[in-house]
């Protein structure tokens, strides 16, 4: 059954620049969209930039810019980035476009009406990099001094800073149990299973209100209810989803559309997307998110990449030396969404080969190749009773199976199995030694139809190499022209078509750098 989705990546904060980590997220959000879309899914693709709060003003005051000015730069990088890995959102939403601050009032308006805001006064500890304040247990001790009170961010590892605020709290106290009702009614809504008992931990440890305004700053959306307050940048950004389908603009749309999301965040905001948002949805009147995929963190030489330790990696190095979708390849392939995964130059170089080089790419070439040789360049049809035919169903059926989990690494591994037969195939059956003949076009008509299937199958991923397959194997249009069901039986190929031989579709890459 077609369904609705909206997918959607956290939104970046603007004072660091797009690194592998945030692409992880992004591109994986982005072949999510692609598959929905292929199975005949109604999608919304949703990425953006998060522009607002004490860190982003004074990281303008530091460039001696205006916030907008700096905003405007670091959210086109974002997008810039999004645009090189052929991530193609419905929408960039950017928390200082018009209508987002039309949603958050409305959505926040609505949360005060119902009774589920109060004014208080506010002191604690800070985080600037976090945007968030910290109770005395959850901080950690200076590693450089660890006589003195533990005072650090154990996010950031760096100091936290004292606050005092009058401003408005959020009664998320009240949800304690709302929450964990949910929680039991829909067993599915948090994936991992152990991020789903994460947060119901936090939950269990109980819920404190929290403070969602800040007077400090006026770089934010402010509150349409107390002149000189303005919304403190998490409920402003957590709002965007909403924003994005209409919240407050267009209410159809809006309901058209929600909850039938899928949140795609990392580990580090699991509190916001899964104890905060749920509940302010609750006291909105609004249902909580269908799904929350929660994955762990890409670690460079075992350590979470950040600005401090200088070990940032950037999409647009890697793009130079594997293309758009050696990169897309790795990320998706590589790291079981769900734990954590390292990245090494190393494994890369390692995977592309195996996977791209020697496995897609020489199945390609081979066909070419000896298509040319022994058919006079015209492919032949696949054989009904073909070996591989079983082998297909399968794969379509584990491939879908594993886009459906949002592993997508898993459907690339079993989508990859019908490439690894179609090559043990012409190995064991060797057709460029064999006279032509209904034997050597058997085989390579299989083969041809395990191309067209893994080209549309792919496609989500490898968004240039499959439509170029698809077009060396002589099919008109593109490999998600039509919606899966009505294309993933065997058989497909019609044979008969002009089969291109040329370059290696993925060339090897030799040294490391
Ligand atoms: N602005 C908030 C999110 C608001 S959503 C309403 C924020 N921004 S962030 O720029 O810090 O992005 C955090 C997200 O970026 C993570 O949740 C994850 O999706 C992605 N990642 C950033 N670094 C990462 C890794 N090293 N590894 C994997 N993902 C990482 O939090």
């Amino acid at each position: 059954m077609p369904g609705r989705c909206l997918i959607t990546t956290p939104i970046y904060y603007v004072n660091d620049v797009p690194h592998i980590g945030h692409a992880y997220t992004t591109v994986t959000a982005d072949a999510l969209a692609r598959w929905h879309r292929l199975v005949g899914d109604e999608v919304f693709f949703l990425t953006g930039t998060d522009e607002h709060g004490l860190k982003v003003a004074r990281s303008a005051e530091a460039k001696d810019v205006t916030p907008q000015v700096h905003v405007d730069e670091v959210s086109r990088r974002f997008a810039e980035t999004w645009d090189l890995l052929d991530v193609v959102p419905d929408r960039f939403i950017r928390t200082t476009d018009p209508d987002h601050a039309v949603s958050v009032q409305a959505f926040l308006q609505k949360v005060y009406d119902n009774g589920y805001i109060y004014k208080s006064s506010y002191a604690g500890w800070y985080c600037v990099a976090c945007e968030a304040y910290y109770g005395e247990d959850d901080l950690i001790a200076d590693p450089h001094d660890p006589g003195e009170p533990a005072r650090w961010c154990p996010i950031h590892q760096r100091p936290v800073e004292w606050f005092e605020e009058d401003n408005w709290f959020f009664r998320l106290s009240a949800f304690e149990q709302p929450l964990l009702d949910w929680y039991e009614a829909n067993p599915g809504a948090v994936a991992p299973e152990t991020k789903r008992n994460e947060a119901v931990g936090l939950i269990r440890q109980g819920l404190r209100d929290i403070s969602i305004t800040r007077t400090s700053i006026d770089w934010g959306v402010p509150v349409p209810w107390d002149d000189g307050h303005v919304f403190y940048v998490w409920y402003d950004a957590l709002i965007n989803y909403a924003t994005a389908i209409g919240y407050g603009t267009d209410q159809e749309r809006f309901e058209a559309w929600w909850p039938h999301v899928r949140h795609l965040i990392g580990k580090d905001i699991l509190r916001f997307h899964c104890v905060y948002w749920p509940a302010m949805l609750m006291a909105a009147g609004e249902a909580p998110p269908a799904n929350i995929d929660v994955h762990g963190f890409l670690l460079v030489g075992g350590e979470k990449m950040s600005k401090t330790r200088l070990n940032q990696i950037f999409p647009a190095d890697l793009v130079a030396d594997f293309g758009v979708d050696g990169f897309r390849h790795h990320f998706l392939r590589d790291t079981a969404f769900g734990p954590d995964g390292d990245f090494s130059y190393e494994a890369m170089v390692a995977r592309y080969n195996s996977d791209l080089a020697n496995n897609f790419g020489n199945l390609m070439s081979r066909v070419a190749t000896v298509v040319a040789k022994k058919c006079d360049g015209v492919g032949p049809a696949p054989r009904p009773d073909s070996p591989l035919a079983s082998v297909a169903a399968e794969v379509v059926a584990d491939a879908t199976q594993a886009w459906e989990q949002v592993q997508p690494s898993a459907a690339l591994d079993a989508t990859w199995r019908l490439i690894r037969e179609a090559n043990a195939l012409l190995e064991s059956t060797e057709p460029w030694k064999a006279e032509p003949g209904p034997e050597v076009d058997g085989v390579l008509g299989d083969a041809l139809e395990v191309l067209r299937l893994v080209a549309i199958l792919a496609s989500p991923a490898l968004t240039r190499s499959c439509v170029e397959v698809w077009r060396r194997i002589g099919l008109e249009g593109s490999p998600t022209d039509k919606p899966l069901a009505e294309v993933a039986a065997w058989g497909g190929y019609p044979g008969g078509l002009a089969v291109e031989k040329s370059d290696p579709i993925f060339p090897r890459i030799k040294a490391a750098r």
